[in-house]
């Protein structure tokens, strides 16, 4: 088990280029399965999370060549079997996303049921309704799901929560099916879109992509295509917040701001500016004219639960209360004890977390719960007055490349150690 040790209050200057988007990459990524021949994917993020995918598709036959830094050639010559083993599964929930893919091209699969999680309980029962109403008969047995289906036939479906991997899913399902479907209530995640406009790009007739309407007219078939990941979105918001408390001399670079629209206006909110120069964006802020304010997560175009913990660090300095609410996890606030070990005064009452700021962070041994909750105390690091321990740093491993060589080229005093 890894840990970072951090030197806080160092001064931060230079460029911050931001990678691809995990939670887009991952979905392309499966969606590989869907039609053979060679497929060309740019701006790929090298992670941990990544390194699993690229495993599970190996397991299913592809042969995947990394040919540049952040490119990776996939030939899909017919796939070796239809099964999603336990040991690819358990260790990363987006390994279900072959579900999809695998019924729409094979009219079968079998995936091993994702666990639980350090987030929450995240079932996927949408998922399956949706499979089911699509035409597919699923059984859960020993562990399995196995999801079988002769014929795939469109439908207007109604998904009880607008579930990201879940709208995912059922757009790779019903691609290559008969008739129409219409994902009512969908996922309008800009990562939803991307795998969108990758399918389109292979053929695929899918409109209403970023809204909450998403309408797919079934085609016979798909052919490989050459695609570039949009940066990620998250990444860039927690630079941003690196950023916004260091100073802000720091040019994160590669963020598109239109996929971050609501976190932009709650940092405006607060008294920080930012400088948008194409792809380019700096922020301007004074921390001691920051205001405290109230910020809610909520599916997008909300607030993204995915920076909420980063976010906190963010509230944690400034003078007064804020309230940050968690409406899509139920577990999401694991990082709140940590940075109370490291002197901030937060309290968690049901799904909201009172902060009373300012906080003079302290350097203190602390622990990475999981992937948002290890970015969060990665600032919380930086800001502090001297040095924090970082354990299960293989949770931030999974979500942010080579970050503390990025990090250290800016100025930072961050090391890995095992
Ligand atoms: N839900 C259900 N039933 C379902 C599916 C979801 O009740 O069938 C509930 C979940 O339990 C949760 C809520 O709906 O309370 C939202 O879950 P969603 O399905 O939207 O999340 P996800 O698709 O499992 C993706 C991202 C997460 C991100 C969430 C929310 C990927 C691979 N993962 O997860 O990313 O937090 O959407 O935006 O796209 C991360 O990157 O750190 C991360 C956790």
């Amino acid at each position: 088990m890894g840990k970072y040790i951090i030197q806080g209050g160092k001064t931060l200057s230079g460029v911050l280029p931001v990678s691809g988007a995990k939670n887009a990459t991952l979905p392309i990524l499966a969606c590989t399965l869907i039609a053979e021949g060679t497929y060309f994917l740019n701006n790929v993020p090298a992670l941990k999370d990544v390194e699993v995918m690229i495993k599970l598709l190996e397991h299913f036959g592809l042969k995947i060549e990394k040919i540049a830094q952040n490119s990776y050639k996939i030939i899909n010559n017919g796939l070796q079997t239809l099964e999603a083993p336990y040991e690819l599964v358990s260790i990363m929930r987006a390994s279900f996303l072959v579900m999809g893919p695998l019924l729409a091209h094979r009219g079968e699969a079998r995936v091993s049921m994702p666990g639980g999680c350090a987030i929450g309980n995240r079932p996927i029962d949408i998922h399956l309704k949706g499979f089911e109403q699509l035409g597919a008969t699923i059984k859960t047995e020993h562990g399995f799901i196995s999801a079988k289906a002769k014929n795939l036939i469109g439908k207007e479906i109604y998904l009880d929560f607008p579930t990201v991997t879940g709208t995912e899913n059922l757009i790779m399902a019903a691609v290559l099916s008969k008739g129409i479907t219409i994902l009512n209530n969908a996922a309008r995640e800009p990562e939803v879109e991307d795998l969108g406009n990758f399918l389109n790009k292979m053929g695929a007739k899918i409109t209403g992509l970023g809204t909450d309407r998403i309408i797919i007219e079934g085609v016979e078939k798909l052919f490989p295509c050459e695609y570039n990941i949009i940066p990620d979105r998250i990444e860039a918001g927690t630079f941003l917040i690196l950023s916004a408390l260091t100073g802000g001399n720091i040019v994160i670079k590669g963020v598109n701001m239109e996929h971050l629209t609501s976190f932009k206006t709650k940092l405006e909110e607060i008294g920080i500016n930012f400088k948008i120069n194409g792809d380019e964006v700096q922020v301007q802020a004074d921390l001691n004219n920051f205001k405290p304010t109230n910020i809610i997560t909520l599916p997008y175009p909300g607030f993204p639960t995915d920076l909420q913990a980063q976010t906190i660090v963010l509230l944690a300095m400034i003078k007064g209360n804020s309230e940050m609410k968690e409406t899509i996890f139920e577990n999401r606030f694991r990082h709140v004890p940590e940075l109370n070990r490291m002197g901030a005064n937060i309290k968690i009452e049901g799904n909201v977390a009172s902060i009373n700021g300012p906080t003079n962070f302290q350097g203190a041994e602390v622990e990475a719960t999981d992937l948002r909750a290890g970015a969060c105390l990665v600032i919380a690091g930086l800001i502090s007055s001297n040095t924090t321990i970082l354990n299960n740093i293989e949770h931030i491993e999974r979500g942010y490349e080579n970050l503390v060589e990025r990090l250290q080229a800016i100025g930072a005093e961050i090391k890995k150690s095992e």
